[in-house]
């Protein structure tokens, strides 16, 4: 038997992120779930208002959308708890730069995408940013023949229900292929 859940989002687990901008002159990282594919070089991040990562990003219109390893939880959450606002988060993680100079990136996380502001979607309690990717950075040691290795980049999965953490299982199979078993 089905039971109804109401109107319940259920399209976690969500790989987490961290957003970079540079707000007042020193970097700032969020941690955000709410990440979307628009298309192949465009993603959405989904702000609340009362975030101060929203400031630099509306500021520079650049961002960045970092993806951590597990080794990173601890961090990853804690960007995710206090607010630049008040607690200076600009030294939680080693920032570098790419070729926009005002979207700050974090060294120790396996994947940095460096993104400018294209739109931005008003929400009445959120914004949702789009932004290009014009510059993707991977760490050599992820990479395998020159393409990145999800197992060994080892996300961080977020869901929602229960609020934990979750690392990801392996490969079950390949995509565009395992359903050819059911052409006729
Ligand atoms: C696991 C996790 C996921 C989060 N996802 C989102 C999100 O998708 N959107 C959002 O607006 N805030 C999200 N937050 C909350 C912000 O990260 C948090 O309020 C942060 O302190 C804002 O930082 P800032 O004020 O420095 O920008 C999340 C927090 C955690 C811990």
């Amino acid at each position: 038997m089905k039971v109804s859940l109401g109107s319940k989002n259920c399209l976690y687990p969500m790989p987490i992120t961290i957003i970079g901008a540079q707000v007042n002159g020193k970097p700032n990282f969020n941690t955000i779930a709410h990440v979307g594919i628009m298309d192949f070089s465009t993603i959405s991040i989904s702000l609340a208002k009362v975030h101060y990562t929203n400031k630099g990003i509306k500021e520079n219109k650049t961002f960045s959308v970092n993806i951590p390893k597990e080794g990173l939880v601890k961090e990853t959450d804690f960007a995710g708890m206090v607010s630049g606002e008040t607690t200076d988060k600009s030294k939680v993680f080693e920032a570098f730069y790419g070729s926009l100079k005002t979207a700050p990136m974090i060294l120790e996380c396996p994947i940095n995408m460096e993104c400018k502001l294209i739109q931005t979607i008003e929400f009445p309690k959120h914004e949702v940013f789009l932004g290009e990717i014009v510059e993707t950075f991977c760490g050599d040691e992820f990479l395998v023949d020159g393409k990145m290795d999800i197992s060994k980049v080892q996300p961080i999965l977020f869901v929602m229900d229960g609020t934990s953490y979750w690392n990801l299982g392996s490969k079950i199979s390949n995509a565009w292929k395992v359903g050819k078993e059911l052409v006729k």
